[in-house]
């Protein structure tokens, strides 16, 4: 038990830990936000079971944390709710791919929160890795080189041909904007100063570099953020919530529930500008500051 009255049990040793005791649906005290926010710095991925919250009390959790994002910058929202994103997989929205919201765009968000409303039976977990840990676990030559490299990230490159016409439709809105931003591959935590790996399946291609050369060290760099150590699954029950910090984690839904319902609603907190480094901040390449997602971008 801590101080604030709620209880940390840790889910795996380097990412992720079950908030328990507390009822995120009521009026929290802003010491308990406190203490939620240096546990999320601290395990990336905070899960609350069985919390029920509606959409309104969804919002309310997530915007303790900032200011909220509009759903997505393509991506038509809940209808009614402009800052909830539907994550559906009859909607042919399959996120079998390891990646970090949104990272296409100069200010991604801060942290998403995902909340189940249906969940299959059986698979459709989420996995969440710890892409700080990966930094740490890089041999010294691999972190130095680590360090000064920068990736673009793009919404726009050669996906899978989609299997359904509502992936196709749903894969058309998502590219209905070209985004494309240049992140250092080494960000800085803005609150904890802590380094981590900020790649994921939008970062297409590092800076200076050719197509085939960007691919293998995205590969091997990639290859330790997905480690079995620092990955947590999720095993969603209906009414759960997951709070994750997208500046040090990236996630993947096993694409494993065939034709089952699967849906989830996703409230993101605004972000800031990633930090490299060296002090050097992401710059725009291609496309807006999407003013109409965050109101963090300048
Ligand atoms: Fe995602």
């Amino acid at each position: 038990m801590t101080s604030t009255g709620f209880d940390i049990r840790r889910i795996g040793g380097r990412i992720g830990a079950e908030i328990l005791g507390t009822d995120i649906s009521t009026d929290l005290d802003p010491a308990i936000v406190t203490e939620i926010n240096a546990a999320l710095i601290e395990h990336k991925a905070l899960f609350f079971r069985g919390q029920q919250l509606d959409d309104a009390a969804q919002l309310r959790f997530a915007s303790l944390f900032g200011e909220l994002t509009t759903a997505h910058p393509t991506v038509p929202s809940v209808e009614g709710q402009p800052h909830i994103l539907p994550v559906d997989g009859d909607e042919g929205i399959r996120a079998n791919q390891w990646h970090t919201d949104v990272t296409f765009l100069r200010t991604p968000p801060k942290a998403s929160t995902l909340r189940s409303l249906v969940v299959p039976p059986y698979g459709g977990n989420t996995l969440i890795a710890n892409s700080a840990a990966a930094y740490r676990d890089l041999p010294d030559p691999l972190r130095e080189l680590a360090d000064r490299l920068w990736a673009v990230h793009t919404n726009a490159y050669d996906y899978a041909e989609p299997k359904t016409e509502k992936a196709a439709e749903h894969r058309r809105q998502f590219v209905s904007r070209r985004y494309r931003t240049e992140h250092p591959v080494v960000r800085v935590h803005p609150e904890s100063g802590e380094r981590g790996l900020f790649i994921g399946g939008f970062a297409q291609s590092l800076v200076g570099l050719s197509p085939s050369e960007s691919r293998d060290i995205l590969r091997i760099l990639q290859s330790y953020v997905t480690r079995p150590e620092n990955v947590v699954r999720w095993t969603w029950a209906p009414g759960d919530l997951v709070l994750f910090d997208n500046r040090s984690t990236q996630h993947y839904a096993p694409d494993d529930y065939g034709d089952l319902p699967r849906l989830l609603h996703r409230v993101t907190v605004a972000g800031d500008v990633p930090v490299g480094v060296d002090g050097g901040l992401s710059r725009v390449v291609e496309g807006d500051e999407a003013t109409h997602y965050t109101p963090t971008a300048a």
